[in-house]
């Protein structure tokens, strides 16, 4: 019912979402992931397409459909995942990073299996890149908006990722709330903006903390 009032106000934007979480694979019969359902990034994407807007999503592995009428370009790892951002980048108005996407990977990719031995094993990370960061560094006229997952310290933390990755509006989600946040249908985030406002909402639909968010952001500047 919700669409019935979807206002076309979109119409001329194009919307880069990401969504999901990103793996890192250990062998090839392992990997590392997180929690991430992509339900946030998807309902963004389903809004912003519903309003009119020109959406291309670019997701890591979820158990969502792919929606309807935007442009859906599957990912898997951080590597390609930053791929596919930038090649959509320059041409986007407004880009939002909903995607959880992993900081480290393994240093080394074992090409075998790796064979049961020992009562230990370990693993060494290296980080991998920041892509927020990056389009932060290289944006020229794209309105930039992350998120920020959580477990403490949430508007502070927020705020110098806000800061730090050059953003415009950051989503801040406290995940320690367990009917909230990371695989729910519900959220409560409160949004801070480039210049200085903060926005505490109350616990709402991913739907409509997107339609929250695409209002704030789809003002004209
Ligand atoms: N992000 C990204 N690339 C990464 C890590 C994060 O693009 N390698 C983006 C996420 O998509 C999100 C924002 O950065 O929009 C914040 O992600 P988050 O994990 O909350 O912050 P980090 O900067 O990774 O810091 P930390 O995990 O230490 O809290
Ligand atoms: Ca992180």
């Amino acid at each position: 019912a919700s669409m019935l009032y979807s206002p076309k106000d979109m119409i001329d934007k194009k919307v880069l979402v990401t969504a999901g979480p990103t793996i890192a694979p250990i062998d090839p019969v392992r990997f590392i992931t997180n929690r991430s359902s992509g339900k946030m990034g998807y309902a963004i994407a389903e809004e912003a397409r519903d309003r009119g807007a020109q959406v291309t999503l670019i997701s890591g592995p979820t158990n969502l459909k792919i929606p309807y009428g935007v442009n859906f370009i599957s990912v898997k790892t951080n590597e390609e995942m930053l791929k596919a951002v930038l090649d959509n980048f320059s041409q986007s108005n407004i880009v939002i990073k909903a995607a959880a996407v992993a900081d480290y990977k393994p240093e080394v990719y074992q090409n075998q299996k790796i064979k049961k031995k020992g009562e230990k094993l370990s693993f060494d990370f290296i980080k991998d890149t920041d892509i927020l960061r990056k389009l932060g560094e290289i944006k020229e006229e794209q309105i930039l908006v992350g998120f920020a997952a959580e477990s403490q310290d949430l508007i502070s933390n927020a705020k110098s990722k806000l800061e730090n990755k050059n953003l415009d509006y950051i989503v801040a989600n406290d995940i320690t709330s367990n009917d909230t946040g990371f695989r729910s249908e519900d959220n409560r985030v409160t949004i801070l903006c480039r210049n200085g406002q903060v926005l505490e909402m109350e616990k709402m639909s991913k739907r409509s903390v997107a339609r929250k968010l695409l209002n704030l952001v789809n003002k004209k500047r």
